[in-house]
């Protein structure tokens, strides 16, 4: 083991496939970043926690935890040229168990997947179900049954995620290179324009300044400790941080990317990409009635309501919904990218076979998340379904805690040299002092600041 430990990395890079563009790097990495994530869970959790103080913490949370691990992550992932387990027990000193992280984060990579490829799922059922234009309605009855009608329906949950798993399956067969860079580089700027054009709607309806003002203005009384512990969650989910995704992207960075500047970008891409979400979505929360506590539902019952007011509503509706589980598959594919690499390179396993068992795997597990509202709606865990629980552990207790050990890490064991000359290529970049705090925060600040926020939010004080 420890003979294969020492020449995992170097060896790893020689035979990897990397980006091979600049563009290419950024727009994969967005397209990791971008996904479910802004159109689904950031509007539903920030409608289900108060509004506008849950978004502040959520930014801050972003810049002072979300970015400095993000560079870290992709730090190591560039130095190290392997998969998260490799590049830790590769970078770190002999018998430290940096490497857990690693393992931690393939366990996070499969809970996720199994809520996520449910919520792609719907997804792609609203695409058809758009198309039939039975869903095209302001009424918050109407949308309301015909997603309940599709969560409570067991067979059709469970069919529609398997037709998700196969596809993301059979992209992930086709390669690193050419699956994950060809799709997500075209279709992102159209998503955006839609979004606009949503946006645009919703700004003209009635009782548009009371979404505004549940998004913008906030009530600091509702900002409560497991309030910022779901925004800490959101910023780690949002950037794809804390269980080795970006560490596995890094590892197919460019020696001449700029880290700083790609995640920056990527970081303020993401965050518009949920605002513009938010700012479709509450105006018409207000104006028609919605609930916004309505929880995983509200973006799929209030879409709609949205599309009802514009002419070609219907069609406009379809294609949204194409893009939306266009950009839900790129973070798919940086979801399932960690165990399948993991399973190829650790365990010796050809990719195809690796991707085959990964599937596998998520079959049987994502089922558990597919049923939580039909046959298994009764099973609750700590007073959670299934798809609850693995988004809460997975959120709010493995992202976090792999945060905190990949900030340690970086700031106590591979230590502040190693990581200037990562954000400033070796000197050829200005980035020096912006290494500096950024390794001053990852040494220091981060990692109380995610204990204190886990603890606090999990109520252990
Ligand atoms: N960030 C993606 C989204 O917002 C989801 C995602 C992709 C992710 N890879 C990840 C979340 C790794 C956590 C960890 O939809």
């Amino acid at each position: 083991m420890n003979e294969k430990t020492s020449t995992a990395g170097p060896k790893l890079g020689l035979a990897r496939a990397g980006f091979s563009s600049g563009f290419g790097v950024l727009a994969a990495t967005l397209g990791s970043a971008v996904g479910l994530g802004n159109i689904w869970k950031f509007p539903y959790l920030t409608g289900a926690n108060g509004g506008a103080g849950f978004l502040l913490v959520y930014v801050l949370a972003t810049l002072l935890v979300g970015l400095p691990v993000m560079m870290a992550e992709i730090s190591l992932g560039r130095a190290a040229k392997a998969n998260p387990i490799s590049t830790l027990q590769a970078l770190a000193p002999k018998r430290q168990p940096w490497w857990l992280i690693g393992v931690a984060g393939m366990l996070a990579a499969f809970l996720i997947l199994s809520f996520y490829s449910e919520v792609v799922a719907w997804v792609f059922a609203y695409v058809f179900k758009a198309m039939r234009g039975s869903i095209l309605s302001s009424d918050p009855q109407v949308t309301e049954a015909a997603f309940n009608a599709l969560i409570s329906d067991p067979l059709q949950s469970l069919l529609w995620q398997w037709g998700v798993l196969v596809f993301i399956g059979g992209i992930l067969l086709l390669g690193v290179t050419k699956g994950i860079e060809a799709m997500t580089k075209k279709l992102m700027p159209i998503l955006f324009l839609l979004l606009l054009l949503l946006c645009a709607v919703s700004l003209s309806l009635d009782k548009a300044l009371q979404g505004l003002a549940f998004l913008f203005q906030p009530d600091f009384s509702k900002i409560t400790a497991s309030v910022v512990l779901t925004a800490m969650g959101l910023a780690f989910f949002k950037l794809s941080i804390g269980m080795g995704t970006m560490m596995t992207y890094g590892s197919y960075f460019r020696d001449d990317q700029n880290i700083p500047l790609t995640t920056v970008r990527v970081m303020s891409a993401d965050l518009c990409i949920s605002m513009l979400a938010g700012i479709a979505i509450f105006p018409a929360v207000f104006t028609f009635g919605f609930a916004p506590a309505a929880g995983p539902a509200l973006v799929f019952i209030t879409i709609p309501a949205v599309f009802s007011q514009i002419p070609m509503g219907q069609w406009l509706m379809v294609v949204f919904f194409v893009l939306a589980a266009i950009a839900a598959t790129g973070a798919m594919l940086s979801l399932m990218e960690v165990p399948v690499v993991i399973l190829h390179e650790r365990l010796g396993l050809s990719r195809p076979k690796a991707t085959l068992l990964t599937i596998g795997l998520l079959v049987v597990l994502g089922a558990s998340c597919a049923l939580s509202n039909s046959a298994l709606a009764d099973f609750k865990l700590f007073g959670m379904s299934m798809f609850d629980l693995f988004d809460f552990v997975s959120s709010n207790i493995i992202l976090p805690a792999g945060g905190i050990f990949i900030a340690l890490f970086v700031g106590w064991v591979w230590g502040v040299d190693k990581f200037s000359r990562s954000l400033t290529n070796h000197g050829q970049l200005h980035n020096q002092k912006l290494a500096q705090a950024v390794f001053f925060l990852l040494r220091y600040v981060s990692p109380a600041l995610i204990l204190v926020v886990m603890l606090k939010g999990l109520k252990f004080f």
